[in-house]
């Protein structure tokens, strides 16, 4: 059979690794897909990069708009990151009738309504299985695998560079500035790195999950984010001697009032498998109400890792070439008109537990100010913990477990416990889950 034929966009990181993994694995790869899968042509904006790549046999062409429009091209393969000219490029492909793959979060998450709404159509496929969790097949899992199921929630660390720098921080006390260098140089990072710790490249996986996870349309607009930034030594350490570990989570979760769409640092039990998912390992717990918890683990990026999703991704698509396009698992798990507007809550109306470190003078009565806020907001106490204050110091840190609270009722606590006198400084504020 005619071999099926790639225009390969973006010969970086990811875009290496696929050439490598398509060549080296050519022959099972054939046996696989029923036809062999070939990279005719490729395009990148930096060819000092391309150079260590054996690029035999591969048509370099210098403008990308040629490529996706080419004839002899089947499957669009975009690994160039970032919106523009990438989105561009995939709408022309589309109009020109080839079939799309991509490793582009932030493209799907953005753009993926009018995107696969274009591709429903034409008939075409658009596959997008290394946008979330590298090499982890955690899109086939939700869409395919769990597909008896009505998903109750997910949790997943969804960013290997935030989890790689709060491991190195916990384990080995480096400095945040230091560990984040360090997964620029291998590649784990974006090529904005304040993506990854402000939770923005976290919350583009997460929109993407929770899409395919309820059947709802994509709105990272609707995504409550926060990042690592903020987590100092002391909270890692703080969190440790209460038996918990923080980690930058995404959480989706539905509820009766609607769906929670989260992304910020959580307080783990130690005891949780996702807290012991560590360095630049990502994984993703799925609750389903017959499966019950599910666990995906494995390495988030990197060059073969994230190409081992391209090329199921490629293999999928070239064994559905024949299929009739009504017979094709939907974009987003769910059949396009079967959609739902299911309502996002607003973040004050998220309901989640609270890791609280407040400095406080040392003097009787403040913890009983502190407590009494607490309880006017209705909010339990879970544990206390009180650390001495340090020789000729007056004031202490408190840090309090609370049970969960919407977070409307928090901010109030908050802003009426810190406008106290014997309360110093802002309250640093943790979410705490435990994932039951
Ligand atoms: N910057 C991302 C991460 C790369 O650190 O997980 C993979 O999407």
């Amino acid at each position: 059979m005619k071999p099926v034929i790639i225009g390969l966009l973006g010969l970086g990181t990811v875009g290496g690794g696929t050439v490598q993994v398509l060549k080296r694995n050519a022959a099972e790869i054939t046996r696989r897909a029923g036809r062999e899968i070939r990279i005719g042509l490729a395009s990148s904006r930096n060819l000092e990069r391309v150079r260590p790549l054996d690029l035999d046999g591969i048509r370099l062409v210098a403008d990308p708009f040629q490529l996706v429009t080419d004839p002899e091209v089947d499957i669009v393969v975009e690994l160039m990151g970032g919106i523009e000219p990438a989105r561009e490029l995939v709408m022309r492909a589309l109009d020109a009738g080839k079939h799309v793959v991509t490793a582009n979060k932030m493209l799907i998450a953005l753009h993926g309504n009018e995107i696969f709404a274009k591709a429903q159509e034409r008939g075409l496929m658009v596959a997008f299985e290394a946008a979330v969790a590298g090499g982890i097949p955690i899109i086939k899992a939700l869409r395919e695998g769990l597909a008896g199921n009505q998903v109750e929630w997910l949790a997943g660390i969804i960013n290997g560079t935030c989890n790689f720098i709060l491991t190195e921080m916990r384990e080995k006390g480096r400095d945040f500035a230091d560990v984040l260098k360090e997964a620029q140089v291998l590649g784990y990072a974006e090529a904005d790195p304040t993506f990854d710790v402000g939770g923005i490249d976290a919350a583009h996986k997460l929109t993407i999950l929770a899409s395919i996870a309820f059947g709802i349309p994509l709105q990272f607009d609707k995504v409550s984010i926060e990042g690592i930034a903020d987590i100092e030594a002391v909270d890692v350490g703080y969190a440790e001697a209460l038996g918990y570990r923080i980690k930058l989570l995404g959480i989706a979760r539905r509820s009766r009032a609607g769906i929670e769409l989260r992304v910020h640092p959580t307080l783990i039990p130690e005891r949780r498998l996702l807290a012991n998912v560590n360095g630049v390992m990502n994984a993703v717990v799925v609750k389903g109400d017959a499966v019950g918890p599910t666990l995906y683990y494995g390495a988030g990026a990197g060059a073969e890792p994230t190409a081992s999703s391209v090329v199921a991704d490629l293999v999928d698509v070239a064994r559905a070439l024949t299929a009739d396009p009504e017979n094709r698992v939907p974009h987003l798990a769910f059949q396009a008109s079967a959609i739902a507007d299911i309502p996002v809550l607003a973040r004050q109306d998220i309901t989640s537990a609270y890791y609280l470190r407040l400095l406080a003078e040392d003097r009787p009565g403040v913890l009983a100010d502190v407590t009494r806020i607490l309880a006017d907001q209705a909010i339990s106490i879970e544990a206390i913990l009180q650390k001495e204050a340090r020789a000729g110091e007056t004031r202490l840190p408190i840090i309090l477990l609370t049970q969960p609270v919407r977070e409307n009722d928090m901010d109030t606590a908050i802003r009426h416990i810190e406008s106290l006198a014997a309360i110093h400084g802002p309250i640093r504020r943790i979410r705490v889950e435990t994932l039951n």
